[in-house]
């Protein structure tokens, strides 16, 4: 394996680790940014990197429309370009086709679509997928090609794109080879079936990935049917590999799979809420547009060390948000990028002293305070 994997404790199904990279370690529960488009949204670098983020995530899918893959290698790579030197995960672009652009066919060979910035017609091949993640992009960790259906889905759906998965996964990985510098993760699918996802688990096993993530959730079908997907998902998946959840999710979520054996996470949620004027704090989300933060003193809070969620009034964020300032959407992207390391941060020292059952708790009294 090219990426050593060390669990230092487990608690139930809980566990914290570190996974080395040799761009630096991913102390694992961790969150990854997301940084769709060569940038986490509103944040500089520095500014994502001062909140103890390890990792960062990129999308395939935007990157091969613009700057184009062949453009970001001549470039130097994604790392280069975007002046991160940590690692980076990049997604292998068909949830993206799925979601954003809309599939024009989709065949045992490829994904074909259409481009939301121009129409342009464009193809994604298991292969061709890997090529711009580790090759042109130079991705650290790359993600298999696969297909996700949405909720609900027919079983006999849902199995088909289970199994194309697989097929793609092995293509994926013919392609990827061994390198001792990149990993390569595959994606269990299956929807809501657990058979399918031990099914699914299995094969991708069979292939051998240095990684492997749980996709197909966070499409609709809401916390607790998810939970249920994640009473058994994560357990068929090899407990010595990191395990990767995939677009997930609101704080709750992120402490609801850890408990169930999650390692790893992202979501664009931390940074499209900021955008919003919404901030994810201990005590729950705070809508900034509120009228009762008008003259609210208080910093969003004072224990982060972050300068956006404690070096500003709740007063002076209602009225950058009010105003539709670009600070407001900067201020509150960058604390609840803070917020969401704190979080993984603190689920990490709690599983790590044996506590993380008195923290889940605890955390959930006081998240529901506030709705
Ligand atoms: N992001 C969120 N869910 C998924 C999924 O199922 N597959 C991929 N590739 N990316 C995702």
């Amino acid at each position: 394996m090219p990426f050593p994997f060390e669990i230092a404790a487990v608690e139930g199904r809980a566990r914290t680790g570190v996974l080395q990279t040799p761009r630096g370690d991913i102390r694992t529960p961790a969150f990854m940014p997301v940084g769709t488009a060569a940038t986490v949204k509103a944040l500089t670098v520095d500014q994502v990197k001062a909140t103890g983020a390890d990792i960062l995530l990129g999308n395939t899918y935007h990157l091969m429309l613009r700057p184009g893959p062949e453009r970001m290698e001549r470039l130097g790579g994604l790392h280069t370009f975007m002046g991160w030197d940590k690692p980076i995960l990049t997604d292998s672009g068909g949830f993206q086709v799925m979601s954003l652009a809309g599939i024009s066919k989709l065949t045992e060979n490829a994904v074909t679509f259409s481009s939301h910035i121009d129409g342009s017609k464009h193809e994604l091949t298991p292969e061709r997928s890997i090529e711009i993640q580790a090759d042109r992009i130079g991705a650290d960790i790359s993600m298999q090609l696969d297909q996700c259906v949405a909720y609900p889905a027919e079983k006999d759906a849902a199995k088909k794109a289970m199994e194309l998965s697989i097929r793609w996964g092995a293509r994926s990985k013919a392609r990827f080879g061994q390198r001792a510098t990149q990993a390569l993760f595959g994606i269990q699918q299956g929807s809501t079936f657990e058979d399918l996802r031990r099914q699914s688990s299995e094969q991708l096993q069979e292939i051998g990935f240095d990684g492997y993530a749980i996709g197909g959730l966070a499409v609709g079908e809401g916390h607790q049917a998810m939970c249920e997907v994640l009473d058994y998902a994560p357990e068929f998946l090899p407990a010595d590999r990191p395990r990767y959840l995939m677009g997930v999710g609101k704080p709750v979520d992120l402490v609801e799979a850890v408990y169930r054996g999650v390692d790893m996470f992202d979501c664009v949620l931390p940074t499209r809420a900021g955008r919003h004027g919404q901030a994810w704090t201990w005590d729950g989300p705070l809508n900034l547009k509120n009228a009762r933060f008008a003259e609210d003193q208080d910093p969003l809070d004072p224990t982060l060390p972050c300068p956006a969620s404690s070096g500003y009034s709740k007063a002076y964020l209602h009225h950058l948000i009010r105003a539709d300032e670009i600070l407001g959407k900067v201020l509150l992207s960058w604390h609840n990028i803070a917020f969401y390391q704190a979080l993984t941060a603190a689920m990490r020292a709690a599983i790590a002293e044996s506590r993380f059952e008195a923290f889940r708790r605890d955390f959930h009294a006081r998240h529901a305070s506030n709705g």
